[in-house]
């Protein structure tokens, strides 16, 4: 990894808002830059930076909490009634704080089914799904919202502790094909990765609120599957057509199934530079396999 350039250091203080999978590894690394970085979590915990905020309940974090803050990133999804979480809750102290810079993880969801073609930040959103009308609606309050926020949206993720690894050992996988089916996928330590390149850029670089992060081959499921079985050094048990086992499918399943986009990165990685890590699944899930 690049050296920690000077742009991100001791005088910076994060906050991380919704420190579940990405959101840890997002504030492990930057910790190494030397930042200060407080984590939310909706349950109590012995990390002395760990503070409560669950929307859903009336505790408001306390307020030296927000001393000194310069970066905001919100890592939490909408919810039950499709509104925003942080912004519900603290979007009043939020405004008057001198914040720098805040990010928002989103999903490529907000694209909707193209049939497998290209999808890019300057094409207009076309949700398909419930939870996708109310992420973009999120989004939308988020550049309303007067913050300095700039917006990611992001295939499924995956990296150490959550890949399709995991879900081979713990049984979890089932083997479907359905033709001409792909999805985008990206490496947490590119969302972080990509995130800490465009902070440390941010004096060079052009603003963008919105920006993909996704990695440069969407793929078939099916191939990723037969990817780690061949790792694993197992047989890959015989696919069931879409067709055949979709109704065993939970709706949620079903719904990721509904959808086929390749997530365009040009934007990232040609027009800002910003240079991925894991180029493509079998990178990615070879450093997976290593950490196992
Ligand atoms: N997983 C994917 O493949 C994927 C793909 C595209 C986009 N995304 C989106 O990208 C973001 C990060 O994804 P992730 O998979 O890293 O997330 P994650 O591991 O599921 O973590 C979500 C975090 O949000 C917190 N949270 C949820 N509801 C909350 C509420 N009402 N009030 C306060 N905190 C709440 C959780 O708190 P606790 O720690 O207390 O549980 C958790 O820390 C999410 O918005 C997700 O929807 C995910």
């Amino acid at each position: 990894m690049k050296k920690p350039a000077s742009l991100l250091g001791n005088k910076n203080k994060f906050i991380i808002f919704g420190c579940g999978f990405s959101g840890s590894f997002f504030a492990e690394t930057i910790r190494k830059f030397g930042c200060t970085v407080l984590t939310s979590s909706r349950s109590t915990s012995k990390d002395p930076n760990s503070f409560v905020f669950n929307s859903e309940d009336s505790i408001v974090p306390d307020k030296k909490i927000f001393d000194g803050v310069t970066h905001i990133l919100s890592c939490i999804p909408p919810d039950k009634d499709g509104n925003d979480p942080v912004l519900e809750k603290l979007h009043g102290k939020l405004k008057d704080l001198s914040l720098e810079w805040v990010g928002y993880l989103s999903t490529t969801g907000v694209y909707g089914n193209t049939e497998g073609g290209w999808v890019a930040e300057t094409d207009q959103p076309n949700p398909f799904q419930k939870r996708s009308h109310n992420r973009l609606n999120c989004e939308n309050k988020w550049i309303e919202s007067s913050l300095p926020v700039q917006i990611f949206r992001l295939p499924g993720i995956y990296g150490p502790g959550r890949s399709t690894y995991e879900a081979i050992k713990n049984q979890k996988i089932k083997v479907i094909l359905k033709k001409d089916q792909v999805f985008s996928r990206v490496h947490v330590a590119d969302i972080t990765h990509a995130i800490i390149y465009l902070l440390q850029n941010k004096d060079s670089l052009k603003f963008h609120q919105i920006i993909n992060i996704a990695d440069d081959e969407p793929s078939s499921q099916i191939e990723v599957i037969q990817y780690c079985y061949d790792q694993l050094g197992l047989k890959m048990p015989n696919p069931i057509l879409f067709e055949d086992a979709k109704n065993e499918l939970s709706p949620i399943a079903q719904s990721f199934w509904m959808e086929n986009r390749r997530v365009s990165n040009k934007l990232l990685c040609e027009k800002l530079g910003y240079k991925l890590i894991y180029k493509n699944y079998k990178l990615g899930l070879k450093s997976c396999f290593l950490n196992n």
